[in-house]
């Protein structure tokens, strides 16, 4: 019987009041809007009330912090109802009531009326917010208070993955590898004695399905955190919004290219770099092994989103480089002889599979440019290069190819399962998504919080998944690497050689 069905209440021991009032203490927002306002000191300036977050000085359960020299006292309902000595002021209390309470959140009085030290910020909120947070005060951090899908036997994961549609074999290739890496993972003895149990939704395979699977996963069957969820061609704005507004954090969701946002949507975490930091890092390869020579670069590009990030980064990584780019042409039958005219040393490629076969084509037998491309978007069209050209091609990966790294783990997770070896790069992210997501559980401590989690996982430094490059996140930053592995292609054994270590693109010399 999968575990969600033994736990009939998804939120944990807390009424509805209580979850809005544990939202209001953990992000000052209700369903991610901001709950009021906020204002520390006499005349300061009033802030949506996300801006002064109670977690942020009190802590997730309300264990108090030391930050910036002030020391924010601890709060749980027995201390607060109980006579104590503020650890700011030193001044003796009283023992709290839920209407005093009120007055010491909304206008900084303790239950005698004094001020409280001008470090506790007054809150503006309506009464119904207000009752709602003394309502959560009156549990937090108290044996019920637990988050969503966590129970002292197991976490629900969940996962959006098209399971019908055109894309259905490659949902069902990332379902199984994620349950087989947190089958392993339960095998040795789970995360503080706690199993994963993966729960999957059926996204079809299109932003709208996606964005219906999210809320499903969330809302019906209650699930923690989600994991490599499947995003459709050019991401998914729309379900990255609501796991945002419902404070749901989404590790290493397979993706070609991750198009991050200024900021970026705090809460998905991807893996694998862009195509503009993956093109940058092939023009440096380029660079560095013709040095002192001064390559001619040519473009051809079928001009999706995808393939504007990959011109972006070329020609910027060029013009730092001192390279110049030549050419740039539309991927159409009369583009390769347009570029060749300008006898560049290098010819990139940016499209699908069966563009980069057609453009290898019309090159071989000439004395012609190396080719260029990307595993990412043209996978599919490696194998059909003619032997000339594959045999001086090189290809930019998001990944080193599995064989030549550590990757022993991922291995033993597809041979657990009698895994065949198909939609291998969605399985390496599948696998590096669970095992991400099974590290930050684990670091986070037995006590887990979404909140808690996304502070792990924010912190995290030259992480070690074996099939990725070290991975390493920050406040402000969601994609855990940037660059590429260049690889050339060996035509006889149809097999990747890695031709470079992990490079990241330089900024600047
Ligand atoms: C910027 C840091 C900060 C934030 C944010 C903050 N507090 Fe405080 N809070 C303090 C400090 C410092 C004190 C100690 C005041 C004193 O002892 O005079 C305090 C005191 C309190 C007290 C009185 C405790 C006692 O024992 O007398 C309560 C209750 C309280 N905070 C609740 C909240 C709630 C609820 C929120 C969110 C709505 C919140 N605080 C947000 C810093 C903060």
């Amino acid at each position: 019987m999968p575990a969600f069905l033994e736990v009939s209440d998804a939120a944990g021991g807390l009424s509805p009041q209580q979850q809005r009032g544990r939202e209001i203490y953990r992000r000052g927002t209700v369903a991610g809007a901001s709950a009021g306002t906020a204002a520390i000191g006499a005349d300061g300036m009033a802030l949506p009330s996300s801006s002064f977050a109670c977690a942020n000085c009190h802590g997730i359960w309300g264990e108090g912090t030391r930050e910036g020299g002030l020391e924010p006292p601890p709060l749980n309902w027995k201390r607060l109802t109980s006579p104590a000595v503020s650890t700011v002021t030193g001044r003796r209390r009283a023992p709290y009531s839920p209407e005093t309470l009120q007055l010491a959140i909304a206008q900084g009085l303790d239950p005698a009326g004094m001020r409280l030290d001008a470090g506790m910020p007054r809150y503006d909120l309506p009464a119904e917010r207000l009752a709602e947070l003394v309502a959560y005060l009156e549990r937090l951090g108290d044996a019920d208070d637990t988050d969503p899908g966590v129970s002292s036997k197991s976490i629900r994961i969940g996962a959006a993955l098209p399971l019908s549609g055109p894309q259905a074999a490659a949902g069902m290739s990332i379902r199984d590898t994620l349950e087989l890496t947190f089958a392993a993972e339960s095998r040795r003895g789970g995360i503080y004695g706690r199993s994963l149990d993966l729960v999957v939704e059926d996204s079809g395979g299109d932003p709208a399905g996606l964005l219906e699977a999210t809320r499903r996963l969330v809302e019906r069957d209650g699930v923690f955190a989600l994991a490599a969820s499947l995003e459709p061609g050019g991401g998914s704005d729309d379900s990255g919004r609501l796991l945002e507004s419902l404070g749901t954090p989404l590790v290493g969701p397979v993706t070609l290219s991750p198009h991050q946002k200024e900021p970026p949507n705090p809460y998905i975490f991807y893996l694998l770099p862009n195509l503009f930091d993956q093109a940058r890092a092939l023009v440096d390869f380029i660079a560095g092994r013709e040095s002192p020579r001064r390559p001619k670069l040519a473009v051809i590009q079928a001009g999706t989103a995808l393939d504007r990030d990959v011109v972006d980064g070329l020609r910027q990584q060029a013009s730092l480089q001192g390279l110049s780019v030549v050419a740039e042409e539309h991927d159409s039958p009369a583009a390769v002889a347009a570029v060749l005219s300008k006898r560049p040393d290098y010819l990139i490629f940016s499209g699908d599979g069966a563009g980069l076969a057609r453009v290898a084509r019309q090159l071989d037998g000439g004395a012609s440019p190396a080719l260029a491309a990307f595993v990412s978007t043209a996978q599919s069209g490696v194998g059909l290069l003619p032997e000339t050209v594959a045999a001086r091609a090189l290809l930019a990966a998001p990944a080193f190819p599995p064989d030549t790294h550590q990757a022993e783990g991922f291995f033993a997770v597809l041979a657990a399962g009698n895994s065949p070896h198909t939609y291998l790069g969605l399985r390496m992210a599948a696998f590096a998504a669970g095992s991400v997501l099974i590290q930050a559980v684990r670091s986070s401590g037995s006590r887990l919080s979404r909140e808690g989690l996304v502070n792990t996982l924010e912190r995290l430094q030259h992480l070690e998944t074996g099939i990725t490059a070290p991975l390493t996140f920050r406040p402000g930053q969601r994609v855990g690497s940037a660059g590429a592995a260049i690889l050339t292609f060996d035509p006889v054994s149809r097999t990747f050689v890695a031709a470079s270590g992990w490079l990241a693109p330089k900024d600047q010399f």
